[in-house]
């Protein structure tokens, strides 16, 4: 558990399915997508134990990350800070307890994806030491 300014963070657990969705659904750039159903995420913790975070103040959720690795790359998915409780450094700590988390794992690099049209997201990461993948293009189909 890492804390900041009344804010602690903590372990997500299926029971925080709730006020994480409510929190997404109340930010710009992240998007609910395949995956994200109560069943699916209940399935991601289970399946990448004591990795995914969320941060606490004043009786509520303010702050979500998932995370979990593949075996070679960590991903951090849906990293989210409540609009109320932004630049108090509640984003860095979930991203820190979520590096930690990875490298305590034996894992060397993480790659997060970041909308285009998402300019702050993209300044946060690059504040807390992320780098562009220059020359690459990120692809995906349907499975
Ligand atoms: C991005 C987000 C998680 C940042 O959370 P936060 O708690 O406000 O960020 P922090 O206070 O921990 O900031 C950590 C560092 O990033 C910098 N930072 C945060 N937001 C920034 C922004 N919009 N532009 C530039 N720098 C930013 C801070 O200045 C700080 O830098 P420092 O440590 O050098 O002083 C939050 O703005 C958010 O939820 N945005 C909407 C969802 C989103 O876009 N998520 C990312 C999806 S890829």
């Amino acid at each position: 558990m890492a804390t900041k300014g009344g804010v602690i963070t903590r372990e997500f657990v299926v029971s925080d399915y709730d006020g994480a969705i409510a929190l997404w659904n109340g930010v710009e750039g992240v998007e609910i997508c395949e995956g994200d159903s109560r069943e699916e995420i209940a399935e991601y913790l289970k399946k990448n134990p004591r990795l995914s975070r969320v941060a606490e103040a004043d009786g509520k959720i303010v702050g979500v990350a998932l995370c979990s690795h593949d075996g070679r790359r960590g991903w951090i998915y849906h990293l989210a800070v409540a609009p109320a409780y932004r630049r108090r450094k509640v984003g860095k700590l979930l991203l820190g307890d979520c590096v930690q988390g990875l490298r305590t794992l034996g894992l060397k690099r993480a790659i997060i994806l970041v909308a285009g049209d998402n300019p702050a997201g993209h300044q946060f990461w690059l504040r807390n030491g992320w780098e562009d993948i220059g020359g690459a293009i990120a692809m995906t189909r349907e499975l």
